[in-house]
């Protein structure tokens, strides 16, 4: 076991976007498993970072005025900030704006083209921005647009460079047909073959009009294609073709490259190519996991639906969302993320089974023992059953992480705990502690409970980094050795434990989900009230104007004038007159006709059903010679290019409702 290597990476992610709970997700899966291979005893190293170059990151900085630098600098941080809440535990952090890996980049670069493996010439097709994908006509889903995300691609004829990747197809096949674990889940495999099998193009690696990027050292009007500059961080992180870092002989071949489902295909065949065509030893396993949806769709900004992992663990505490994250969805799987399941997990698996089961041992422990138990009680009766669990737990635990299963793993160590909570039942410990001969098998009982907390305490440490520590702090054990050489049962002969504070509080689900709901209303009232003071900020000054004024009227007079709201029923043109409207309006008593000058305005379909106000004592007035008699005025507004609006009520204003 000493000295073995383990090498894991998330993607980096692009700082586009602030990072929301599905970026979390892989992150916090991978920070489970170095954790896990670190108590195993493993050497580890676990990159993450940013992927900053591109179209996508340059239109974004344009747009807010800044530099792409700038823009990258400010997401960076908030990027390392996340990470620091949520407890990942990181070896190394890369950016590739960093120069080390700009350095390796273009080394690589130079050597295929160099060898023959990337060549000049000319690309004609369409580009994904959101997806920085280059795509062929017959690529494009049936609207034209791009087969991923069937967002708009735009032409791109340009000089490029071409990397060989159709040069590799039959190589890739073999590696997967070698390979069986190369790439995970085994379903995804399969539509990587017909990927490949279908007619594998080579990869166009370059681009003349994207100046945020890595220049192509011998042509540098040429910067590189993102995805070529991204996938070396893998290597350049570890001082691959840079002086920075010493580690590519220690950890490379990664153990395990950690991707979104919709980024396997980058790294299981242009990568692996890349790697061929440099002579490098190849990945050992790409996993390539599910999506976390919301409300059926992929989080995203762009579809303005982002879950803030900053919040949620600021109301919930970190570890509730890191076991969510990691026990909710099957690890390959799509699965939900909704405030009902999140609170069920809290409640149920955390509140309720773990967190009642250390509350209760710690509470009895005290209550029977003044706080110190010891394994020299009398067994008994449903002790095989509890022990001979807790002696299987850990290897299953290992299997399962093995096999990249961590919901599995976690299922299993809370196996452990309800069949503890199982026990105490069958064993019914305040029943034993009111007979003084049954002490000693009393004894025995908690002693078992407290073994049961203590070894998943251990294995949990891996997952859930804050609680662990906690829990074995409250059974008198050392927080900072939960290790897994002391995993076996009886290893720890001696409690002496101190009451701490609830693990997990309960959550009650109906306040709650009320709250939350009214949060969000807060939210989405406060964003549209942003929104409608950011519109009158940009609306132009209103300058003051001279107005033409009426006579001094009194107060009598103005009453005199009868003013209602009124219903349009029905709106037509009339053959006889291009400006005028002819409205049948209810006024709560009787249908009345007016004729209003506003045809050049609105057209009859969109006043049917408005409410507006009229003038409902003006004496009658025949029209176009009589033919038609206008009982009353519609009030409407001059506007500034010298048309007019008219002011409609909201739909719970009464026909017939006086205007005063
Ligand atoms: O793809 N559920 O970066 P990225 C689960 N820069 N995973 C999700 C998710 C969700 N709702 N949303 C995003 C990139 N992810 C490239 C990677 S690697 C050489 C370059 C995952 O910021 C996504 O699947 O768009 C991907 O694995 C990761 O977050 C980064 O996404
Ligand atoms: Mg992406």
């Amino acid at each position: 076991m000493e000295n073995k290597k383990y090498y894991i990476t998330t993607p980096i992610y692009y700082p586009s976007d602030k990072l929301h709970i599905g970026h979390s997700y892989t992150t916090v899966a991978c920070d489970a498993l170095a954790r896990f291979k670190r108590k195993q005893g493993y050497q580890v190293m676990f990159l993450t970072g940013t992927d900053e170059h591109g179209q996508k990151i340059q239109d974004k900085a344009a747009a807010k005025g800044v530099t792409p630098q700038e823009y990258v600098d400010e997401i960076v941080a908030t990027v390392k900030d996340l990470w620091k809440t949520m407890n990942v535990s990181y070896d190394r952090f890369i950016r590739t704006t960093d120069d080390y890996h700009m350095e390796s980049c273009q080394k690589l670069f130079t050597q295929l083209y160099e060898q023959g493996d990337i060549y000049k010439g000319q690309y004609v097709g369409h580009y994904c921005k959101p997806c920085e994908s280059f795509w062929t006509d017959s690529q494009l889903d049936e609207n034209g647009k791009c087969p991923e995300c069937h967002r708009d691609v735009y032409e791109a004829h340009e000089e490029a460079y071409f990397f060989r990747t159709g040069k590799y197809a039959d190589r890739l096949l073999k590696l997967y047909e070698e390979n069986p674990q190369f790439i995970q889940p085994e379903a995804r495999k399969n539509e990587m073959i017909a990927f490949i099998k279908q007619g594998l193009q080579d990869t166009c690696v370059s681009r003349t009009t994207v100046p945020w990027g890595i220049p192509v050292p011998f042509d540098p009007k040429h910067t590189m294609y993102v995805w070529m500059d991204a996938l070396t961080n893998y290597i350049s992180a570890l001082g691959y073709k840079n002086e920075k870092y010493n580690d590519y002989e220690t950890f490379w071949p990664a153990s395990v490259h950690m991707v979104g489902k919709e980024i396997l295909r980058f790294h299981t065949i242009l990568w692996p190519a890349m790697l061929m065509a440099m002579g490098l030893p190849l990945p050992e396993r790409v996993f390539g996991h599910g999506w976390l949806l919301l409300n059926g769709g992929k989080m995203s900004k762009s579809v303005g639906n982002v879950v803030d992992p900053v919040v949620l663990c600021d109301r919930y505490g970190v570890d509730a969302i890191r076991y969510f994250l990691l026990r909710e969805v099957p690890f390959g799987n799509d699965g939900s993320f909704t405030n009902e399941a999140l609170i069920n997990r809290i409640n149920v698996d955390l509140a309720n089974d773990l967190g009642n089961l250390l509350s209760r041992t710690v509470a009895m422990c005290e209550k029977y023992f003044g706080g110190t138990v010891t394994a020299n009680g009398q067994a008994g009766e449903f002790d095989d059953q509890l022990v001979a669990v807790l002696k299987e737990i850990p290897g299953n635990v290992t299997k399962a992480m093995d096999d990249l299963l961590i919901p599995q793993a976690l299922q299993e160590i809370f196996r452990g705990i309800q069949r503890a909570n199982k026990y105490i039942d069958e064993t019914a410990p305040w029943t034993l502690a009111k007979d003084e001969s049954q002490k000693a098998r009393l004894e025995m009982v908690l002693y078992n409970l407290c073994e049961t907390l203590r070894i998943s305490a251990i294995l949990l440490s891996a997952y859930l980094p804050d609680t662990a520590p906690k829990m074995a702090a409250q059974l008198g054990l050392d927080p900072d050795h939960l290790d897994f050489a002391d995993l076996e049962y009886g290893k720890v002969t001696s409690y002496t434990v101190s009451k701490g504070e609830a693990l997990f509080p309960r959550i009650d689900v109906k306040k709650e989900l009320a709250e939350l709901a009214a949060q969000d209303e807060a939210r989405k009232a406060a964003a549209a009230a942003e929104a409608a003071a950011k519109e009158a900020a940009q609306a132009p000054a209103q300058e003051t104007q001279a107005l033409e004024h009426l006579p001094e009227i009194a107060f009598d007079d103005f009453a005199k004038v009868e003013m209602r709201v009124a219903l349009i029923k029905e709106c037509e043109n009339i053959p006889e007159s291009k400006k005028l409207l002819k409205l049948t309006v209810f006024d709560g008593e009787r249908d009345r006709t007016i004729l209003s000058g506003i045809a050049k305005w609105y057209k009859p379909q969109d006043l049917v059903g408005k409410k507006v106000s009229i003038v409902a004592n003006l004496a009658p007035r025949p029209m176009m010679k009589g033919k038609y008699v206008s009982e009353g005025m519609i009030i409407a507004a001059d506007t500034a290019d010298g048309g007019c609006t008219i002011a409609f009520y909201p739909q719970d204003a009464l026909p017939g409702a006086a205007i005063h």
